[in-house]
């Protein structure tokens, strides 16, 4: 039995933000150092009491339109964030309450940018053990409520959205081979240092990140653990249609698709449109793609994401 991906959706909010926006409104940047240093032009961000829930319910009804299927089919909602509605419940639970479905299993994954990558490794594994049959996996944030809109080198980076996608048991090849990581001793290059006890808000609600550590860290891990799943299913990059990496830099991508000796034609970037929307950004790249015609029925995908923890990981999959 294998998994295969039948349905993808996505859903922006509509606020779009340009970079000199950002300037008008006080950052300390300008447009060019954003642009050079980053390739991000625009990102979108939520409404005020737009919350991760609003977005993961758009983009799941317009990925369960796209595979055809009745929401009731669903029975595994995985749903990864860094920006839950609530501390609890999850927001896989919510987003199943609004979807007007019952009894499936739901929960959230915690992986940062990664968590787009461990969420459909792991309802690959759910279902390739025969006990679930289609899973809802999405990701959603809204990390702009997370910005310190006073930190430069943070606040300029990131974007609010959500991806989804339906992923069923089916007897054709869908995803070939997965590989996650974790390297917890790095927690402290990019993190929200941040709890509520009491009722009060203890340490910093805020994304910290040492930027230059990070992109070190993630031009290496991304390129290797590409590499570790192509291994896995005895294939070589030249046999990629597409690489659909998480969208933190434009920088990174670059280094990556080199690195693998592939042609920036076989890359989707949608870093420049959504920014870093972390859990989200993924399946919003391989939504926009799938949708505007690029990825087409039995292109082989390496899809990658990198982000804290340190996390990171990739899933090499025949769409
Ligand atoms: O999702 C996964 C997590 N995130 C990432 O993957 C991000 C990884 N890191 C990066 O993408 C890059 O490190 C950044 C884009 C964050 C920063 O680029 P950089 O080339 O590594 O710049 P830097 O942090 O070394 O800073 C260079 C200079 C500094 O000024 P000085 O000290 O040289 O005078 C910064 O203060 O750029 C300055 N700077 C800015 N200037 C204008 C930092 N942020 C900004 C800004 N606008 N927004």
């Amino acid at each position: 039995m294998h998994a295969r991906i039948t349905g993808t959706g996505s859903c922006l909010p509509p606020t779009v933000v340009s970079n000199d926006d950002l300037v008008a409104r006080g950052v300390d940047t300008s447009d060019q150092w954003i642009v050079e240093r980053t390739g991000i032009r625009y990102r979108h961000l939520a409404e005020d009491g737009q919350k991760t829930s609003d977005l993961a319910l758009a983009a799941s009804l317009k990925a369960i339109e796209a595979a055809g299927i009745e929401a009731a089919k669903i029975d595994l909602i995985i749903l990864a964030t860094s920006t839950p509605d609530y501390i609890f419940p999850s927001s896989a639970c919510l987003l199943q309450s609004r979807l007007g479905i019952g009894g499936a299993a739901a929960f959230d994954v915690q992986a940062v940018c990664s968590g787009f990558a461990y969420a459909l490794a792991i309802a690959e594994k759910f279902i390739r053990s025969g006990s679930h049959r289609c899973a809802l996996v999405v990701g959603a944030e809204v990390f702009s409520r997370i910005l310190d809109w006073n930190d430069r080198g943070t606040c300029v980076l990131f974007g609010d959205g959500a991806g989804a996608v339906i992923l069923e048991a089916s007897q054709e090849p869908g995803i070939l081979a997965s590989a996650l990581h974790a390297d917890g001793a790095q927690h402290g290059i990019l993190e929200v240092p941040g709890n509520v006890c009491g009722g009060r808000v203890i340490g910093e609600p805020f994304v910290r990140m040492d930027g230059p550590a990070v992109f070190k860290y993630a031009v290496r891990v991304l390129a290797e653990v590409a590499q570790e799943v192509l291994d896995g299913a005895g294939m070589d990059a030249a046999a990629l249609d597409w690489l659909v990496p998480h969208q933190a830099n434009i920088r990174i991508i670059q280094s990556t698709a080199k690195k693998l000796g592939l042609p920036m034609e076989k890359v989707v970037t949608t870093v420049d449109r959504h920014g870093n929307t972390s859990a989200a950004s993924i399946p919003l790249a391989l939504d926009t793609a799938v949708r505007d015609g690029r990825i087409r029925r039995g292109d082989l995908l390496m899809l990658e994401g990198v982000g804290g923890g340190f996390t990171w990981g990739a899933v090499l999959l025949r769409f």
